[in-house]
């Protein structure tokens, strides 16, 4: 009999936390490509270009987690839709100068009217609330559609690009299944160095954890890792975004864009051809 195998329970609930958003109720808990201060650079010129005079018109980010790229550019009013109530709070208290969370960019000292040109709003980009005729002069998802599941991913892109005149998507591109697979052994192997260097650690001070999980955890998994790196490649595979229909479907209704790789990652630039 065929027996099918099981991914790792933390492993499968990490997955489930990365595609329904919970990932992010205590806040966000990794690095992104845009929180690195080369990379924004490069996304304040790559605004710039798109929305040459952006005091004219707004801005919509969405999933901006802990610091919004779109204070970049001195737009007339600033709208963030964030699927995390405790992002939103954290972003809705740093606009209105309660907080200086060290990790949130807004600016330290904020002009009086700073909080009247931000709404916060709690939402998903699956779902997007606005009125049939509001359109924004930029909207930017950054690392968001790989949370969004594959079959929602279209049409969620349909329904921001309906709302932007301009549009700005960053996320980690889909790859061949037999490179994510090349990549799971490799870093199965990583962790049993890892594992195997924090031993001896272990042995003096008791328990001790790497980001959060047991070493014997992390044995596991990366054991399981190595014994079936097709399952994991898959599961991973799912967290990576496919562009080539996004653009196809700027083409057809009227953009002009560009992909545009950026270390490991790409950046989706486009515009209304009719502005
Ligand atoms: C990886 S973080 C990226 C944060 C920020 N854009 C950046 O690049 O640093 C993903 C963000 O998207 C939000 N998010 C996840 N799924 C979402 C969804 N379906 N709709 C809207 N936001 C979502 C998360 O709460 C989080 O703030």
């Amino acid at each position: 009999m065929k027996r099918t195998f099981k991914l790792p329970a933390h492993i499968r609930e990490l997955h489930r936390q990365w595609k329904t958003g919970r990932h992010f109720v205590k806040g966000q808990p990794f690095h992104t490509f845009a929180l690195v201060h080369r990379n924004r650079q490069f996304i304040n010129a790559e605004m710039r270009k798109l929305v040459p005079k952006p005091e004219n018109t707004t801005a919509l980010e969405i999933g901006p987690g802990i610091s919004p790229v779109i204070q970049g550019l001195p737009f007339k009013e600033y709208f963030l839709l964030e699927q995390s109530p405790g992002l939103a709070k954290e972003l809705q208290r740093t606009v209105e100068g309660e907080t200086t969370h060290s990790r949130v960019f807004f600016p330290q000292s904020l002009p009086s009217d700073y909080a009247k040109k931000w709404h916060i709003m709690d939402g998903r980009i699956e779902k997007l609330n606005f009125g049939q005729n509001e359109r924004f002069g930029l909207v930017v998802a950054n690392e968001v559609f790989t949370h969004v599941l594959e079959k929602d991913r279209m049409s969620a892109f349909r329904g921001i690009s309906e709302k932007a005149d301009a549009l700005l998507v960053i996320d980690r591109p889909v790859v061949r299944l037999e490179d994510v697979k090349q990549n799971v052994i490799a870093q199965a192997r990583q962790m049993l160095e890892k594992v195997a260097e924090s031993r001896p650690l272990a042995k003096l001070v008791g328990t001790v954890k790497i980001e959060g999980i047991s070493l014997e955890e992390q044995e596991r998994a990366a054991n399981a890792m190595l014994k079936h790196p097709l399952s994991f490649a898959k599961m991973s595979r799912q967290q990576m975004v496919d562009f080539g229909p996004m653009a196809d479907y700027l083409d057809r209704n009227g953009w002009a864009g560009q992909l545009l790789i950026v270390e490991d990652m790409v950046v989706l630039k486009a515009r209304r051809k009719s502005l």
